[in-house]
């Protein structure tokens, strides 16, 4: 079982975000999973420009470290997503490679995967941030298992929070290994399966890869 944590802080060793995902994957890895954590503020990751390409050959063109990050979330049975509060959303840099997986959201590329979202505050805004990624992770397919948040200024939350996070990696690797279903998640998953079946349908001639991989999952 591989479970890979994503940290979008430019804090480097020292961010309280990257401690409450290394707390989840110690978790996880005291559980029995092989575990990689991957710093997004370090890799060289651009904005996705619309082109289009990735619906076209599951390929996104530009030459930067986004591909090979994504092959190793996609070759993953748990991911976990982490990133400041930046003006009650993402950082900068997790908002980059979100918007990198255009295809991912497509293709309801985290289908099967299970993941869980970290967030740390200056202030009290943390769980709107867990909330986003939690969010954008049920849209691309995955099932979410729960999330962890901190505020910095308040003594002692970090503490509580790290405890949490290391509960919620055992959490994430017995969710995977029982294959266990969120049945709140699932209007969600349902309603995005259909938009995305009818969008890949009528872009059928142009998305090439998109068509293709939909019907080789049998999902047309
Ligand atoms: C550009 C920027 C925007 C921020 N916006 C907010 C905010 O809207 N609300 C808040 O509570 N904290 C905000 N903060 C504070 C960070 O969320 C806080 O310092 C957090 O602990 C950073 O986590 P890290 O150590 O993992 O990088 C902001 C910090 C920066 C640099």
């Amino acid at each position: 079982m591989k479970i890979i944590g994503l940290v979008a802080s430019p804090h480097g060793e020292q961010s309280s975000t990257r401690r409450l995902v290394s707390a989840i994957l110690d978790g996880a890895q005291k559980a029995g999973a092989q575990v990689e954590l991957v710093d997004l503020a370090k890799a060289r990751i651009g904005y996705c420009v619309a082109c289009g390409t990735c619906y076209k050959t599951g390929v996104c063109p530009i030459p930067d470290e986004f591909n090979g990050i994504y092959a190793r979330v996609k070759a993953a049975d748990g991911v976990v997503w982490g990133s400041p509060d930046y003006f009650q959303t993402v950082s900068a840099q997790m908002k980059a490679y979100i918007d990198r997986q255009a295809d991912g959201i497509h293709c309801q590329m985290m289908d099967g995967k299970y993941g869980c979202a970290v967030s740390v505050a200056g202030g009290p805004s943390f769980q709107e941030v867990v909330d986003y990624l939690n969010g954008v992770f049920v849209a691309m397919g995955g099932s979410v298992v729960g999330g962890v948040g901190a505020s910095a200024s308040n003594p002692g939350s970090m503490d509580t929070a790290e405890i949490k996070a290391r509960d919620l990696g055992r959490e994430l690797v017995k969710s995977i290994a029982e294959r266990r279903v969120y049945p709140d998640q699932e209007p969600v998953h349902c309603a995005m399966r259909e938009r995305f079946r009818h969008l890949v349908n009528l872009n059928k001639d142009v998305w090439a890869h998109e068509f293709k991989f939909w019907k080789d999952k049998g999902w047309l």
